[in-house]
């Protein structure tokens, strides 16, 4: 299986997005993406599908250990007690145990960063959650917290694909050691309607969509593409039997553009331009 390596966490390179997944629908979207090999799931307090990520999870069968759980703090269950108390609830709809990696969803400027990274550490002391990360955080959101962490964060999880010029946090991820994780990797199915990404996935015998997947693999960046579709399963994650070539690569870095940015809420960030 192929892994990105942080701080001695290891990360499936391909996770199953789970973002307005439910119901028996997203039970068996994860069950069945198990049978077809993914071993990394990504989920979140404020999709209200932890239940059911927890049940595809043990109704496929697989080993606890084999698998990779990710899910997320919701931004207003940032303060110390509702923290730690979030997490215990999100433990008890998963039903898996231990938490893999653990997430600050989106940053919250009414909580001091010190007093929230300093309870997700606890909760990390206490064995609640294996490592803990951040997503949607900036630059200088990252220093910070790299820095109140003193070096425990291994991961940020942020909005990344071809359409969007991400350098920039992902220099500061790798400053950090951390590992980048990509969400909406394919950019909602955008990707798919790219006559560049679509002409050399045509010489490859590959989709447009895989070409994005694979642009972002071979930075040595994870991705978490999400399907409610049991056929695209397989698509998503058959990424490793081929190669972009560096022309490739530069060809598909020229379709950055200033508004490339698919999510963007009032309570983001001011993000890196
Ligand atoms: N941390 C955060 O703040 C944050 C924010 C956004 C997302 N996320 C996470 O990242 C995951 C992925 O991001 P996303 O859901 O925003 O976008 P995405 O994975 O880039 O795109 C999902 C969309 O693409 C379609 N699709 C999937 N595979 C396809 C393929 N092979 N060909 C063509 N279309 C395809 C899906 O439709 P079908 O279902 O019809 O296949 C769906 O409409 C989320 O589910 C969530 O877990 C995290």
């Amino acid at each position: 299986m192929h892994v990105i390596e942080a701080k001695g966490c290891r990360i499936p390179a391909v996770g199953l997005g789970t973002w307005q997944l439910g119901g028996r629908d997203c039970v068996r979207v994860v069950e069945q993406a198990i049978r077809l090999g993914y071993r990394h799931f990504d989920t979140a307090q404020l999709y209200g599908n932890e239940r059911e990520v927890g049940e595809g999870v043990r109704a496929s069968g697989i080993r606890r250990e084999e698998v990779f759980v990710v899910t997320k703090v919701a931004p207003d269950n940032l303060a110390p007690r509702q923290l730690a108390r979030s997490v215990r609830d999100s433990i008890g709809h998963l039903r898996i145990g231990e938490i893999d990696l653990l997430l600050l969803h989106w940053p919250n400027k009414g909580v001091p960063l010190k007093d929230t990274i300093e309870a997700l550490c606890n909760v990390k002391r206490d064995g609640l959650a294996r490592h803990i990360g951040v997503s949607n955080y900036t630059v200088a959101l990252l220093d910070e917290a790299d820095r109140l962490s003193e070096g425990r964060l291994v991961c940020n999880q942020f909005e990344c694909h071809p359409f969007l010029d991400q350098s920039k946090v992902l220099g500061a991820c790798r400053l950090h050691g951390m590992a980048p994780v990509a969400y909406s990797p394919i950019a909602r199915g955008g990707a798919r309607r790219d006559a560049t990404l679509e002409a050399i996935g045509k010489k490859r015998g590959k989709s447009a969509a895989q070409i994005s997947l694979r642009y972002l693999v071979q930075q040595g960046i994870a991705v978490i593409p999400r399907t409610s579709k049991v056929e695209r399963l397989a698509e998503n994650i058959a990424l490793f039997d081929f190669e972009l070539s560096g022309a490739e690569m530069a060809e598909i870095a020229t379709l950055a553009k200033p508004d490339g940015r698919i999510v963007d809420w009032a309570w983001s960030p001011q993000w890196d331009r």
